[in-house]
């Protein structure tokens, strides 16, 4: 596979964050912090996913590294030059950072061929002809779309269309790409190709990112670095495995998939909760810390053994067929409900009574935030 691009210079470009806020003045007066604070640095040839629910300050973010959107306070260094800084007065128009963009919307100019598309950000670059057509031909094959260059977009499919919007993120050698939800829009078979293409190309490339979803599946098939936000905030910043599994605090454990989620105190001999003691593997929070002791269905297991410590008896109240994997809920004695997740479709049926449980090393006590 060839590169796309020459890379515009040798190594790859640091994103610097540090501090960095950002308050819009609604129309009936009120204020939002949509960035309350920011400080992040994303290490050359990084591929960071911006997680979140809609309205943390995702794309508020995004726009202000790439110089879209004015912040009030803070500074941006990209690739070691001050880009943003309000302070000092310093605002480097969007064109002169050394960026490329890949949005939701296609974007994708209606009277211009695909091949004329993506050599676009060249052309403002004032690139020669006979290099502009070599580096095009090389990104839209790159993308599997190397027949498509003579075609104009309205003609294509979107999953096709958003092939050319990549090739065109690409085909300058910026060495940072900044993507803004670039999937939500084509279906899922064409998504999960796409997200696959773009790690690609990163492996391949190198490429510095910041890559926003709302989607936890696309979050961690893609980053090297998860940053989760919360209301202008990082609520965590960690590889994807950690975030799924040592999540900082239950906003974070709730928004990256379903849990289990047991209300108790920390004593002694575990978490007292309305089922009896919890025992979870390792902790520092101190005696009588209300916490919820949390795990995810996929831990839980039926009938287990000695060797998982917390184990309960129940009865199946539901049991769903989800394809790979079935999803049960089990009422233990005491009331509470459960969810079970196992491989496979041999598992128990409603009604049965079952013995059920979860290993300590999969439960994390986290602060009760009610
Ligand atoms: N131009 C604007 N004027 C006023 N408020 C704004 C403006 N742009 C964004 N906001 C507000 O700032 C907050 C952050 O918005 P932002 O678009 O960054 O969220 P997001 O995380 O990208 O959400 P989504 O997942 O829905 O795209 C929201 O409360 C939003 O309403
Ligand atoms: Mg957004």
């Amino acid at each position: 596979m060839t590169a796309v691009a020459a890379p515009a210079r040798v190594g790859h470009p640091r994103i610097g964050i540090e501090g960095v806020r950002k308050t819009f003045t609604r129309r009936d007066g009120v204020e939002v912090r949509a960035i309350d604070d920011i400080t992040l640095d994303v290490a050359p040839g990084e591929f960071v996913v911006l997680l979140g629910p809609s309205g943390c300050g995702k794309t508020t973010l995004l726009r202000a590294i790439a110089g879209l959107e004015p912040v009030q306070a803070g500074r941006i260094v990209l690739d070691g030059r001050t880009v943003e800084d309000p302070g000092g007065g310093v605002r480097v128009p969007p064109e002169r950072r050394g960026l490329s963009m890949m949005f939701q919307s296609y974007a994708l100019w209606p009277h211009l061929s695909v091949a004329d598309n993506v050599a676009y950000p060249l052309t403002t670059r004032r690139v020669p002809r006979r290099e502009r057509a070599d580096r095009v031909g090389r990104a839209l094959a790159a993308v599997g779309i190397g027949d498509l260059g003579e075609q104009f977009p309205g003609r294509l499919s979107g999953g096709q269309q958003q092939r050319v919007a990549l090739a065109r993120a690409l085909v300058a050698g910026d060495g940072i790409v900044l993507f803004d939800e670039p999937l939500s829009n084509v279906d899922a078979k064409v998504r999960d190709q796409l997200r696959g293409e773009i790690r690609r190309l990163h492996a391949e490339l190198g490429f510095t990112a910041v890559y926003v979803t709302h989607d936890q599946e696309e979050a961690l098939t893609l980053a090297t670095r998860l940053v989760v936000l919360r209301e202008g905030r990082i609520a965590q910043s960690a590889p994807p495995a950690e975030v799924y599994l040592r999540p900082a605090d239950t906003g974070v454990a709730r928004f990256m998939g379903a849990g289990n989620e047991l209300a108790g105190t920390v004593a002694a001999d575990g978490v007292r909760t309305a089922v009896g003691p919890v025992v979870a593997r390792e902790h520092a929070l101190p005696a009588d810390t209300r916490v919820l002791a949390f795990s995810r269905p996929e831990d839980w297991r039926f009938a287990p053994g000695a060797e998982v410590a917390n184990r309960w008896r129940g009865r199946v109240e539901t049991a769903v067929f989800l394809g790979p994997l079935s999803e049960y809920t089990v009422a233990l004695e005491g009331g509470v409900v459960v969810r079970v997740r196992t491989l496979g479709t041999s598992g128990p049926e409603v009604g049965d009574a079952v013995g059920v449980g979860v290993p300590a090393e999969a439960v994390r006590l986290l602060e009760d935030p009610s």
